[in-house]
Protein backbone atom coordinates (compact mmCIF):
# COMPACT_ATOMS: atom_id res chain seq x y z
CA UNK A 1 0.00 0.00 0.00
CA UNK A 2 1.37 3.43 -0.91
CA UNK A 3 0.20 6.17 1.07
CA UNK A 4 1.52 9.95 0.31
CA UNK A 5 1.68 11.93 3.03
CA UNK A 6 1.36 15.66 3.32
CA UNK A 7 2.55 17.89 6.47
CA UNK A 8 2.25 21.74 6.45
CA UNK A 9 1.25 22.55 10.22
CA UNK A 10 3.79 24.67 11.10
CA UNK A 11 7.15 25.84 8.60
CA UNK A 12 8.01 23.06 7.22
CA UNK A 13 6.05 22.13 3.76
CA UNK A 14 6.71 18.31 3.72
CA UNK A 15 5.82 15.59 1.76
CA UNK A 16 6.52 11.91 1.70
CA UNK A 17 5.78 8.17 0.19
CA UNK A 18 6.02 5.39 2.84
CA UNK A 19 5.44 1.91 1.33
CA UNK A 20 3.14 -0.40 3.97
CA UNK A 21 3.45 2.05 6.78
CA UNK A 22 7.31 1.15 7.21
CA UNK A 23 9.46 1.96 3.84
CA UNK A 24 10.11 5.62 2.88
CA UNK A 25 10.31 5.34 -1.01
CA UNK A 26 11.32 9.12 -1.17
CA UNK A 27 10.29 12.22 1.11
CA UNK A 28 11.15 16.14 0.20
CA UNK A 29 10.68 18.79 2.54
CA UNK A 30 10.90 22.73 2.12
CA UNK A 31 12.06 24.14 5.73
CA UNK A 32 11.26 28.20 5.82
CA UNK A 33 13.39 28.51 9.03
CA UNK A 34 15.47 31.02 7.30
CA UNK A 35 11.98 32.66 6.45
CA UNK A 36 11.58 33.02 10.08
CA UNK A 37 14.79 33.40 11.82
CA UNK A 38 15.04 37.33 11.56
CA UNK A 39 11.46 37.36 13.82
CA UNK A 40 12.62 34.74 16.56
CA UNK A 41 9.71 32.85 15.89
CA UNK A 42 7.10 31.22 13.13
CA UNK A 43 4.91 34.05 11.77
CA UNK A 44 1.67 32.50 10.78
CA UNK A 45 1.19 34.75 7.66
CA UNK A 46 4.41 34.09 6.47
CA UNK A 47 4.33 30.30 7.04
CA UNK A 48 1.26 30.06 4.76
CA UNK A 49 2.10 32.07 2.37
CA UNK A 50 5.89 29.70 2.19
CA UNK A 51 3.29 26.23 1.58
CA UNK A 52 1.60 28.04 -1.11
CA UNK A 53 4.94 28.71 -2.90
CA UNK A 54 5.65 25.43 -2.10
CA UNK A 55 3.41 22.27 -1.72
CA UNK A 56 2.94 21.16 -5.22
CA UNK A 57 6.71 21.44 -6.61
CA UNK A 58 7.61 19.56 -3.12
CA UNK A 59 4.70 16.84 -3.88
CA UNK A 60 6.41 16.68 -6.94
CA UNK A 61 9.27 16.33 -6.47
CA UNK A 62 8.45 13.45 -3.70
CA UNK A 63 6.31 11.29 -6.59
CA UNK A 64 9.55 11.75 -8.88
CA UNK A 65 12.34 10.52 -6.21
CA UNK A 66 10.15 7.72 -5.58
CA UNK A 67 9.51 7.16 -9.61
CA UNK A 68 5.97 6.65 -9.63
CA UNK A 69 2.98 8.12 -10.94
CA UNK A 70 0.90 9.99 -8.62
CA UNK A 71 -1.98 6.81 -10.36
CA UNK A 72 0.44 4.47 -7.76
CA UNK A 73 -0.69 6.12 -4.73
CA UNK A 74 -3.45 4.25 -2.65
CA UNK A 75 -4.69 7.16 -0.46
CA UNK A 76 -3.27 10.82 0.11
CA UNK A 77 -2.99 11.59 4.39
CA UNK A 78 -2.75 15.10 5.42
CA UNK A 79 -2.42 16.75 8.73
CA UNK A 80 -5.24 17.83 9.88
CA UNK A 81 -4.59 19.38 13.47
CA UNK A 82 -3.13 20.71 15.63
CA UNK A 83 -0.88 23.80 14.15
CA UNK A 84 -1.42 27.07 12.23
CA UNK A 85 -4.61 26.94 10.82
CA UNK A 86 -3.63 29.04 7.63
CA UNK A 87 -0.60 26.55 7.31
CA UNK A 88 -2.71 23.45 7.94
CA UNK A 89 -5.12 24.93 5.17
CA UNK A 90 -3.12 24.95 2.47
CA UNK A 91 -1.87 21.17 2.82
CA UNK A 92 -5.26 20.14 3.25
CA UNK A 93 -6.68 22.01 0.49
CA UNK A 94 -3.85 20.26 -1.77
CA UNK A 95 -4.42 17.42 -0.67
CA UNK A 96 -8.74 17.48 -0.88
CA UNK A 97 -7.77 18.26 -4.49
CA UNK A 98 -5.05 15.67 -5.18
CA UNK A 99 -7.54 12.53 -3.86
CA UNK A 100 -10.38 13.65 -6.06
CA UNK A 101 -8.15 14.22 -9.02
CA UNK A 102 -6.82 10.64 -8.68
CA UNK A 103 -10.01 9.61 -6.86
CA UNK A 104 -8.05 8.18 -4.08
CA UNK A 105 -9.43 8.23 -0.38
CA UNK A 106 -8.28 11.17 1.72
CA UNK A 107 -6.84 10.57 5.39
CA UNK A 108 -7.14 13.51 8.14
CA UNK A 109 -4.01 12.62 10.47
CA UNK A 110 -3.09 13.98 13.95
CA UNK A 111 0.18 15.60 13.75
CA UNK A 112 0.67 14.02 17.61
CA UNK A 113 -0.19 10.76 16.50
CA UNK A 114 2.44 11.29 13.60
CA UNK A 115 5.09 11.60 15.71
CA UNK A 116 3.97 8.38 18.24
CA UNK A 117 4.03 6.51 15.35
CA UNK A 118 7.26 8.06 13.92
CA UNK A 119 9.70 5.69 15.33
CA UNK A 120 8.77 2.90 12.91
CA UNK A 121 10.73 4.67 9.90
CA UNK A 122 13.90 4.36 12.13
CA UNK A 123 13.23 0.35 12.37
CA UNK A 124 11.87 0.06 15.50
CA UNK A 125 8.57 -1.76 16.32
CA UNK A 126 5.98 -0.67 18.64
CA UNK A 127 4.30 -2.37 21.70
CA UNK A 128 2.03 -1.40 23.96
CA UNK A 129 0.77 -0.22 26.51
CA UNK A 130 3.55 2.53 26.58
CA UNK A 131 3.81 6.14 28.27
CA UNK A 132 5.17 8.49 25.43
CA UNK A 133 6.52 11.76 25.72
CA UNK A 134 6.20 14.42 22.73
CA UNK A 135 8.15 17.20 23.12
CA UNK A 136 8.14 20.21 20.75
CA UNK A 137 7.89 23.74 19.95
CA UNK A 138 4.10 23.70 20.58
CA UNK A 139 4.04 20.55 22.87
CA UNK A 140 5.43 18.91 25.54
CA UNK A 141 2.21 15.94 26.24
CA UNK A 142 2.63 13.00 28.16
CA UNK A 143 0.06 10.09 26.43
CA UNK A 144 -0.44 6.82 28.00
CA UNK A 145 -0.87 4.84 25.24
CA UNK A 146 -2.88 1.74 24.66
CA UNK A 147 -2.77 0.81 21.12
CA UNK A 148 -2.80 3.02 17.83
CA UNK A 149 -5.69 4.88 18.44
CA UNK A 150 -5.69 4.89 21.93
CA UNK A 151 -4.73 7.64 23.20
CA UNK A 152 -4.77 8.94 27.01
CA UNK A 153 -3.61 12.62 27.78
CA UNK A 154 -2.25 12.34 31.23
CA UNK A 155 0.42 15.51 32.05
CA UNK A 156 1.04 18.35 29.68
CA UNK A 157 2.96 21.80 30.04
CA UNK A 158 0.74 24.17 32.13
CA UNK A 159 2.59 26.91 30.14
CA UNK A 160 5.26 26.89 27.43
CA UNK A 161 6.03 24.01 25.62
CA UNK A 162 9.71 22.43 26.29
CA UNK A 163 10.63 23.58 22.17
CA UNK A 164 9.39 27.00 23.16
CA UNK A 165 11.30 27.72 25.98
CA UNK A 166 14.81 26.18 24.04
CA UNK A 167 13.79 28.64 21.32
CA UNK A 168 13.67 31.47 23.80
CA UNK A 169 16.62 30.82 25.49
CA UNK A 170 18.45 30.53 22.16
CA UNK A 171 16.99 34.12 21.41
CA UNK A 172 18.07 35.24 24.56
CA UNK A 173 21.96 34.06 24.11
CA UNK A 174 21.35 35.40 20.55
CA UNK A 175 21.73 32.27 18.78
CA UNK A 176 18.67 31.93 16.39
CA UNK A 177 15.92 30.13 15.59
CA UNK A 178 15.32 27.14 15.92
CA UNK A 179 17.23 27.78 19.15
CA UNK A 180 17.09 23.79 20.13
CA UNK A 181 19.94 23.14 17.64
CA UNK A 182 21.79 25.62 18.97
CA UNK A 183 21.31 25.44 22.58
CA UNK A 184 22.18 21.42 22.38
CA UNK A 185 25.62 22.33 20.03
CA UNK A 186 26.49 25.73 22.67
CA UNK A 187 26.12 23.10 25.21
CA UNK A 188 28.36 20.64 24.18
CA UNK A 189 31.75 21.42 26.59
CA UNK A 190 29.53 23.58 28.99
CA UNK A 191 29.83 22.74 32.90
CA UNK A 192 26.17 21.66 33.78
CA UNK A 193 26.50 22.48 37.03
CA UNK A 194 27.69 25.65 37.43
CA UNK A 195 24.68 27.09 37.25
CA UNK A 196 21.44 25.72 38.76
CA UNK A 197 18.44 26.65 37.19
CA UNK A 198 14.23 25.74 38.66
CA UNK A 199 13.29 22.46 38.17
CA UNK A 200 9.35 23.51 38.43
CA UNK A 201 6.53 21.11 39.12
CA UNK A 202 9.47 18.78 40.01
CA UNK A 203 8.15 17.70 43.62
CA UNK A 204 5.02 15.51 44.97
CA UNK A 205 1.73 17.27 44.02
CA UNK A 206 -0.17 18.60 47.29
CA UNK A 207 -2.51 16.55 48.33
CA UNK A 208 -5.48 18.76 47.22
CA UNK A 209 -4.42 17.74 43.41
CA UNK A 210 -5.53 15.13 41.18
CA UNK A 211 -3.06 12.48 40.85
CA UNK A 212 -2.78 12.92 37.22
CA UNK A 213 -1.64 16.48 37.64
CA UNK A 214 1.39 14.69 38.88
CA UNK A 215 2.29 14.53 35.04
CA UNK A 216 2.01 17.73 34.69
CA UNK A 217 5.13 20.20 33.99
CA UNK A 218 5.91 23.84 33.45
CA UNK A 219 9.07 25.98 32.24
CA UNK A 220 8.07 29.52 32.09
CA UNK A 221 9.35 29.86 35.64
CA UNK A 222 12.71 28.78 33.93
CA UNK A 223 13.00 30.56 31.31
CA UNK A 224 12.53 33.84 33.46
CA UNK A 225 15.19 32.27 35.54
CA UNK A 226 17.63 31.82 32.60
CA UNK A 227 16.76 35.17 31.22
CA UNK A 228 17.92 36.54 34.81
CA UNK A 229 20.99 34.67 34.77
CA UNK A 230 22.06 35.57 31.40
CA UNK A 231 21.68 39.56 32.32
CA UNK A 232 23.66 38.99 35.10
CA UNK A 233 26.16 36.27 33.91
CA UNK A 234 26.26 36.36 30.26
CA UNK A 235 28.77 37.33 28.70
CA UNK A 236 31.80 35.46 27.06
CA UNK A 237 31.86 32.23 25.18
CA UNK A 238 32.37 30.25 28.29
CA UNK A 239 29.48 31.49 30.00
CA UNK A 240 27.31 31.39 27.55
CA UNK A 241 28.31 27.36 26.70
CA UNK A 242 27.76 27.03 31.21
CA UNK A 243 24.13 28.65 31.03
CA UNK A 244 23.54 26.84 28.14
CA UNK A 245 23.80 23.49 29.79
CA UNK A 246 22.19 24.40 32.48
CA UNK A 247 19.44 25.18 30.86
CA UNK A 248 19.38 22.24 28.97
CA UNK A 249 19.90 20.08 31.81
CA UNK A 250 17.28 21.46 33.79
CA UNK A 251 14.72 20.69 30.81
CA UNK A 252 15.47 17.08 30.25
CA UNK A 253 15.80 16.96 34.56
CA UNK A 254 12.24 17.77 34.19
CA UNK A 255 11.03 15.46 30.64
CA UNK A 256 13.06 12.36 32.11
CA UNK A 257 11.42 12.34 35.80
CA UNK A 258 7.96 13.02 34.67
CA UNK A 259 8.29 10.52 31.76
CA UNK A 260 9.63 8.03 34.07
CA UNK A 261 6.93 8.48 37.02
CA UNK A 262 4.39 8.29 34.46
CA UNK A 263 5.87 4.86 33.33
CA UNK A 264 6.02 3.77 37.02
CA UNK A 265 2.48 4.50 38.09
CA UNK A 266 0.78 3.09 34.74
CA UNK A 267 3.10 0.34 35.15
CA UNK A 268 4.19 0.19 31.30
CA UNK A 269 7.79 -0.84 30.57
CA UNK A 270 7.92 1.16 27.20
CA UNK A 271 8.99 4.32 26.07
CA UNK A 272 8.31 6.01 23.27
CA UNK A 273 9.69 9.80 22.57
CA UNK A 274 9.00 11.80 19.69
CA UNK A 275 8.90 15.23 18.67
CA UNK A 276 11.31 17.86 17.88
CA UNK A 277 12.90 18.22 21.08
CA UNK A 278 13.44 14.45 20.88
CA UNK A 279 16.06 15.38 18.83
CA UNK A 280 18.21 16.74 21.69
CA UNK A 281 21.41 15.44 22.11
CA UNK A 282 21.85 15.15 25.78
CA UNK A 283 17.53 14.48 26.30
CA UNK A 284 18.65 11.16 24.20
CA UNK A 285 21.78 10.53 26.20
CA UNK A 286 19.97 10.85 29.73
CA UNK A 287 16.89 9.22 28.79
CA UNK A 288 18.67 5.91 27.46
CA UNK A 289 21.00 5.85 30.12
CA UNK A 290 17.66 5.87 32.43
CA UNK A 291 15.62 3.62 30.74
CA UNK A 292 18.36 0.68 30.56
CA UNK A 293 19.35 1.45 34.05
CA UNK A 294 15.65 0.93 34.82
CA UNK A 295 14.35 -1.75 32.47
CA UNK A 296 12.36 0.38 30.00
CA UNK A 297 12.47 -0.18 26.29
CA UNK A 298 13.20 3.27 24.67
CA UNK A 299 11.90 3.65 21.42
CA UNK A 300 13.20 6.97 19.93
CA UNK A 301 13.20 8.02 16.31
CA UNK A 302 16.39 8.87 14.46
CA UNK A 303 16.65 12.66 15.09
CA UNK A 304 15.31 13.41 11.68
CA UNK A 305 12.07 11.53 12.39
CA UNK A 306 11.91 13.53 15.65
CA UNK A 307 11.15 17.16 13.63
CA UNK A 308 8.07 17.88 11.23
CA UNK A 309 7.81 15.17 8.67
CA UNK A 310 5.31 13.92 6.16
CA UNK A 311 6.65 10.07 6.55
CA UNK A 312 5.38 9.86 10.37
CA UNK A 313 1.76 11.34 8.29
CA UNK A 314 1.78 8.55 6.18
CA UNK A 315 2.74 5.97 8.71
CA UNK A 316 -0.04 6.87 10.85
CA UNK A 317 -2.71 6.98 7.84
CA UNK A 318 -1.33 3.24 6.99
CA UNK A 319 -2.35 2.10 10.97
CA UNK A 320 -5.68 4.22 10.54
CA UNK A 321 -6.84 3.19 7.22
CA UNK A 322 -8.09 0.10 8.39
CA UNK A 323 -10.81 1.12 10.79
CA UNK A 324 -11.31 4.77 10.45
CA UNK A 325 -13.49 5.59 8.07
CA UNK A 326 -12.42 7.95 5.12
CA UNK A 327 -11.92 11.68 5.56
CA UNK A 328 -14.71 13.90 3.39
CA UNK A 329 -14.10 16.77 0.92
CA UNK A 330 -15.52 18.99 3.52
CA UNK A 331 -12.36 18.37 5.77
CA UNK A 332 -11.72 21.30 7.65
CA UNK A 333 -8.07 22.42 9.58
CA UNK A 334 -8.41 21.81 13.66
CA UNK A 335 -5.88 24.25 14.93
CA UNK A 336 -6.32 23.06 18.44
CA UNK A 337 -7.39 19.16 17.74
CA UNK A 338 -6.71 17.05 20.49
CA UNK A 339 -5.30 13.19 20.82
O1 LIG B 1 8.24 18.79 16.17
P1 LIG B 1 8.84 20.05 15.64
O2 LIG B 1 9.72 19.95 14.42
O3 LIG B 1 7.72 21.11 15.31
C1 LIG B 1 6.61 21.30 16.13
O4 LIG B 1 5.63 20.53 15.98
O5 LIG B 1 6.70 22.23 16.98
O6 LIG B 1 9.65 20.72 16.86
C2 LIG B 1 10.33 21.94 16.71
C3 LIG B 1 10.95 22.30 18.05
C4 LIG B 1 11.60 23.68 18.07
O7 LIG B 1 11.21 24.35 19.25
C5 LIG B 1 13.10 23.36 18.10
O8 LIG B 1 13.87 24.35 18.76
C6 LIG B 1 13.11 22.05 18.86
O9 LIG B 1 11.97 21.36 18.38
N1 LIG B 1 14.33 21.28 18.60
C7 LIG B 1 15.25 20.99 19.56
C8 LIG B 1 16.31 20.30 18.91
N2 LIG B 1 15.99 20.19 17.58
C9 LIG B 1 14.77 20.79 17.42
N3 LIG B 1 15.25 21.27 20.87
C10 LIG B 1 16.33 20.86 21.57
N4 LIG B 1 17.39 20.23 21.03
C11 LIG B 1 17.41 19.91 19.72
N5 LIG B 1 18.47 19.28 19.18
ZN1 LIG C 1 5.67 18.45 15.44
Amino acid sequence: MLILGIETSCDETAAAVVADGVVTMAEELATQSGVHGKFGGVVPELACRGHVEMIDRVVERTLEKAGLPAGALDAIAVTAGPGLAGALLVGISFAKAFAYALGRPLVAINHLEGHIVAPVLSGHDLRFPAVALIVSGGHTHLYYVEGIGRYRLVGRTIDDAAGEAFDKAASCLGLGYPGGPAIDRVSTGGDLSRFSFPRPMMGRPPSSRPAHQAFDMSFSGLKTAFVRAVREQGSGDRAHADLAAGFQEAVVDVLVEKTLAAARHYRVRELILGGGVAANSRLRAVMADRAAREGYRLVLPGPRHCTDNAAMIAVAAFHRSHEAPMAALDLNAEPSLAL
